[in-house]
């Protein structure tokens, strides 16, 4: 019965508003957020707390026997626990930012965390934000949806959410932490960060997010209904 579930993948850049709009989709939708973005967070955390650089690729392989990432629902997302320790928004950093895009350009480190987004598809409707849902991890979604918006919009964004969050940034350095960050991400050999051949690409520079969610919910009811 592995393919009666619905699947969602929401790919685009950071900033790029996909987070934002899938955990208001799938509340409407009533179906399971799941933030991929957090998982690869979770294990630069992990890498980053031994000391590791986030370019030791053979360290950081070495390290994955001793990860355990387990993820349990709870108010309809998933929730991520690293060896048992429930993991919040000490993955939102800069610097964690910068070990996930880093870590997430390591093979092993994506098949280490392939089951782990398949089998929570399997079992649930689920909306995934990510950079590579529609392409590698469910390819057979029902909708995919790339989400875009341009550089200042983005850093903007971000930027708003990290002083929310009490952090002290600047908006010049969050700029240019993004387009590093997209760069490595779209320019990796394995799973680019790019659109999948069949998603809908869709720039919301320019809208509220009352029109993103409208527009969104159109082009799912088009694909779904
Ligand atoms: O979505 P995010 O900014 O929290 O993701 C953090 C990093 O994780 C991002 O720079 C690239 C990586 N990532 C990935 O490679 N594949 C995903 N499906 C999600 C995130």
């Amino acid at each position: 019965m592995s393919n009666m579930t619905i699947k969602i993948a929401l790919d685009g850049p950071s900033g790029s508003g996909k987070s934002t709009m899938a955990k208001l989709l799938a509340k409407e939708l009533g179906y399971v957020y799941i933030d991929t973005g957090a998982l690869y967070r979770t294990i630069g955390l992990y890498v980053y707390e031994k000391g590791l650089s986030s370019e030791d690729k053979e360290g950081i392989i070495a390290l994955l026997p001793e990860i355990h990432i387990t993820m349990r629902l709870i108010d309809g997302a998933g929730v991520i626990f690293l060896n048992g320790r429930q993991i919040g928004d000490e993955i939102r950093t800069p610097v964690i930012s910068k070990y996930a895009s880093d870590v997430s350009k390591i093979p092993e480190v994506r098949a280490f965390l392939l089951d782990l987004q398949r089998n929570i598809a399997k079992e649930n409707n689920v909306i995934m934000d990510g950079r590579d849902i529609g392409t590698v991890i469910l390819p057979d979604a029902q909708v995919k949806i790339f989400m875009t918006a341009d550089n200042e919009t983005r850093a903007r964004r971000r930027y708003n959410e990290l002083i929310a969050k009490g952090q002290n940034v600047k908006y010049e350095d969050v700029l240019a932490d993004m387009i590093w960050r997209d760069k490595n991400d779209r320019e990796r050999d394995i799973a680019p960060a790019v659109p999948a051949k069949d998603a809908i690409i869709y720039d919301n520079s320019n809208h509220s997010i009352e029109e993103n969610l409208e527009m969104l919910k159109k082009i799912i009811k088009e694909k779904i209904g």
